[in-house]
């Protein structure tokens, strides 16, 4: 074999070697048979240690040629294993652009919260406070303070969920109304103003609602266990019955966005209201024409009741109403059936948004 036959043998093992290689550590490994310290190449330099001078040139010459064939061949396919590289990364990466995009749905408000804001954006208009209470109550709150007697139904464990945590003489309950926010809030009131109070001058009116959840031992078509009241409370030196006609009126109208619209006070009964009278509204067009539907219970606040808020009944003297959300919103939308509120079927509830 003639000694360019060995060097073009060298090139085609090296080319070869390269090729198999299927990673840059392997190539690195491939490189250093041929190109390495004890590498074949240079194997081959050493070897012209014993030539002539004439010699080393032609074969020196013949050897650095091989060895820039060798390293060529070691670059291009370190270029290769590079490029096939990143090819497997960008494949791996691909983006599928014709892919519908990934929908963000947005949430809506509970029709029920969606009535509740009305309410007080309404009321705000008129100049009502916001108040928020507890739904866990003490009797005496709920009951007690708002002039019920000892003996009263509503007491009994048949209409009201008692809890854990109070005494025997001192029970604990789920709020049966949000009637204890108007003890809760004009007892706050009287405080703040407890200096006018004494000197014998005349504290700002306690104007507010109190809209919330309440409970009851109760569940059909129309009663849910949970379910939502507004309170109204409007305590002044000079304030009426008028007042209330006037107030309540102009807040249905607003809030069923009709002038069509009649209400009645039907004389009615609570302990915490004297006189008392339920609210019935009438639309005069629309499905509902002709119908009158109770909405509110109303009435003078009962001297009893000024006096747990530590106010003078004969100084001081306003009305009260509790009216059902829930009901509202039902006869706003036309739904007949209260569960449906408190079912959580989106189906129903993302009709309102
Ligand atoms: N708390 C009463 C109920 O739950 C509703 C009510 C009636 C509230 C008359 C009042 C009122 O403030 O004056 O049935």
């Amino acid at each position: 074999m003639s000694p360019d036959t060995v060097l073009d043998e060298l090139v085609s093992a090296a080319q070869s070697s390269f090729a198999a290689a299927r990673s840059p550590a392997d190539l690195e490994n491939a490189k250093a048979q041929f190109l390495g310290k004890a590498g074949r190449v240079t194997e081959l330099m050493k070897g012209l240690a014993a030539l002539s001078v004439e010699d080393k040139k032609t074969r020196g010459a013949a050897i650095n040629q091989t060895k820039q064939a060798i390293e060529a061949a070691l670059t291009a396919r370190r270029q290769a294993l590079a490029q096939a590289e990143l090819d497997a990364q960008l494949k791996a990466e691909a983006l599928d652009v014709s892919l519908p995009g990934r929908q963000r749905s947005t949430g809506g408000l509970h029709p029920v919260s969606l009535t509740l804001e009305r309410i007080e954006a309404i009321f705000g208009s008129m100049g009502f406070d916001v108040a928020q209470g507890p739904e866990i109550e003490t009797d005496w709150f709920n009951f007690t303070a708002l002039n019920t007697p000892e003996d009263h139904p509503a007491r009994s464990m048949h209409d009201t969920f008692y809890v854990e945590g109070g005494t025997e003489a001192a029970p604990n309950l789920l709020r049966t109304h949000t009637s204890p926010m108007q003890i809760r809030y004009a007892v706050q009131h009287v405080k703040k103003h407890r200096a006018m109070l004494d000197r014998g001058e005349l504290m700002p009116e306690i104007r507010v609602i109190a809209p919330g959840r309440t409970y009851r031992v109760d569940s059909d078509a129309t009663h849910s266990p949970m379910f939502h009241q507004c309170e109204g409370l409007w305590i002044g030196e000079n304030v009426s019955f008028k007042d209330l006609k006037v107030v309540f009126t102009d807040f249905c109208r607003t809030f069923f966005e009709t002038k069509d619209l009649v209400l009645r006070f039907r004389p009615s009964f609570f302990p915490f209201t004297e006189p008392s009278a339920e609210i019935d509204i009438q639309f005069q067009q629309g499905p509902l024409a002709g119908r009158w539907l109770e909405v509110a219970g109303s009435g003078q606040v009962h001297p009893n009741v000024v006096r747990h808020m530590g106010l003078d009944p004969e100084k001081y003297i306003g009305f009260a109403f509790g009216m059902g959300p829930d009901r509202l919103t039902m006869l706003r939308y036309g739904v007949n059936d209260l569960r449906l509120f408190f079912d959580g079927d989106l189906r129903f509830l993302s009709q309102f948004n």
